[in-house]
């Protein structure tokens, strides 16, 4: 009897030391391991961020742009666009020289949905380059069902290339960037290597009051 006893004690103990060392191995591995940045990750406001701050600017990618990868870009387009001259609407209006045309004019009376005709203004490198990123942002309600181009490279490619079918606007100068320029400039006479760091912010100074 007191064998069984002890039996059953001993097991009592031993789950109570595996409960208690369970549960500090338990707190170790899910209170130290706190996510770094808090909170939730929203899709889409991220990528929103993409070229903004951090990327060149639509200026500087537009100067840079190549029309040719912009033509290829287009193919996502022409399921419901053309843009040669005087061709036809489909789904969409066709394409030749919107760019810097009004908004929502169109040619040969495409019907235009309420949500893109009040939107007013012409179509700059601005605004097609925050439609193509969302259209349903830009003109809620829009018909234009296409759910955007998330890189700055593509949206700014595409518009050198629409920009090139019948409307050759020129294209902005790239954006001065003084900061990488600055950058460029710092890092060049850096011979030295360690040493010469803080002599250069030191000369750095005087040179921009
Ligand atoms: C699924 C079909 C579809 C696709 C794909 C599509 N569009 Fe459209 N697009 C439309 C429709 C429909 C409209 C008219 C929108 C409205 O009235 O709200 C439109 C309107 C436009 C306009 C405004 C024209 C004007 O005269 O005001 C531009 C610019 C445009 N699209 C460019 C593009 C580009 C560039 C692409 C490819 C990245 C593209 N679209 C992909 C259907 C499409």
């Amino acid at each position: 009897m007191s064998d069984r006893f002890n039996t059953i004690a001993g097991w009592a103990l031993f789950a109570g030391i595996i409960a208690l060392g369970g549960g500090i191995v338990a707190s170790k591995l899910f209170h130290s391991e706190r996510p770094e940045p808090m909170g939730y990750a929203i899709a889409g406001v991220e990528a929103e961020g993409e070229g903004g701050a951090s990327g060149p600017g639509l200026n500087t990618l537009l100067a840079s742009a190549d029309v040719a990868a912009g033509e290829k870009v287009f193919a996502k387009c022409v399921a419901c666009h053309t843009i040669n001259q005087g061709g036809a609407n489909g789904i969409g209006p066709n394409l030749y020289a919107t760019v810097g045309e009004a908004v929502a004019q169109g040619k040969a009376g495409f019907a235009f949905s309420d949500a893109l005709k009040s939107k007013g203004g012409t179509w700059t490198f601005e605004a097609l380059d925050h439609w193509l990123a969302s259209p349903r942002e830009f003109a809620p309600g829009t018909k234009m069902s296409f759910a955007g181009l998330s890189k700055p490279e593509d949206r700014a490619n595409l518009i050198a290339y629409l920009n090139s079918q019948g409307s050759n606007l020129p294209l902005p100068a790239a954006d001065a960037a003084p900061a990488a320029e600055g950058a460029a400039n710092a890092a060049a006479p850096a011979e030295g290597a360690n040493s010469a760091e803080p002599a250069a912010t030191n000369e750095a100074a005087p040179a921009s009051e």
